[in-house]
């Protein structure tokens, strides 16, 4: 039953990334990312029915100016943070879930966006069916992947070029 159940989740991972594919900088800003992009992931969201992020990325949306934050966070979508650390507990108007399997239980269509920690466990445990990329034209040298082990074997769906010289890439992960 539970396999039933899984089979009709979908999970899309997004990323931001710098042409040499990172996600963030050495110092962990990511200042390379323009002022839009944030824009056009608010705009993706209202695709979705629940978003999740790894702790350490929701901890990076509460540095984000408190009107970028408020925009996201007054979306009409469940927002989830995945963590195993028992005494932490996010702001109100997030959930918690301590493992990665509980994640689909909570949704049909899942957007995940998170660093490499918890991308790979997605990976690994063969979660993610979609992959969004944002490249954005920069780059940035060194600084966090989007996978700090085996990258997934993923086939290009779709791509479309911004005027700002983006690349919107769409891919479906194969396993
Ligand atoms: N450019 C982009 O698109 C983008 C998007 C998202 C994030 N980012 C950047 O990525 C950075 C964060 O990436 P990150 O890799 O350090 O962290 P992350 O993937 O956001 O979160 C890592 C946390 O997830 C939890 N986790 C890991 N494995 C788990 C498991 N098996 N079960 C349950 N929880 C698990 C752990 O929390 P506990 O230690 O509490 O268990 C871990 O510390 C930030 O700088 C953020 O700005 C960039």
């Amino acid at each position: 039953m539970f396999f039933m159940l899984y089979f009709l989740v979908m999970i899309t991972l997004y990323n931001a990334v710098s042409k040499d594919g990172y996600i963030n900088e050495v110092n962990g800003s990511e200042d390379f990312v323009p002022y839009e992009v944030w824009h056009e992931f608010l705009e993706l969201c209202t695709a979705y029915d629940v978003f999740a992020m790894g702790k350490n990325s929701y901890q990076a949306i509460q540095e984000y100016e408190p009107e970028e934050r408020r925009l996201f966070e007054s979306l009409p979508i469940k927002k989830v943070v995945i963590s195993r650390d028992g005494n932490f507990t996010p702001q109100k108007g997030y959930e918690i879930i301590r493992s990665v399997s509980e994640l689909p239980k909570l949704g049909k269509n899942i957007l995940l966006s998170s660093g490499p920690s918890l991308n790979d466990v997605f990976l690994k445990e063969k979660l993610i069916d979609k992959i969004i990329l944002n490249v954005i034209p920069v780059k940035v040298v060194s600084g966090l992947k989007q996978f700090s082990s085996k990258e997934p074997n993923m086939i290009l769906k779709s791509e479309k070029n911004t005027q700002e010289g983006r690349v919107l890439c769409s891919y479906d992960v194969v396993y």
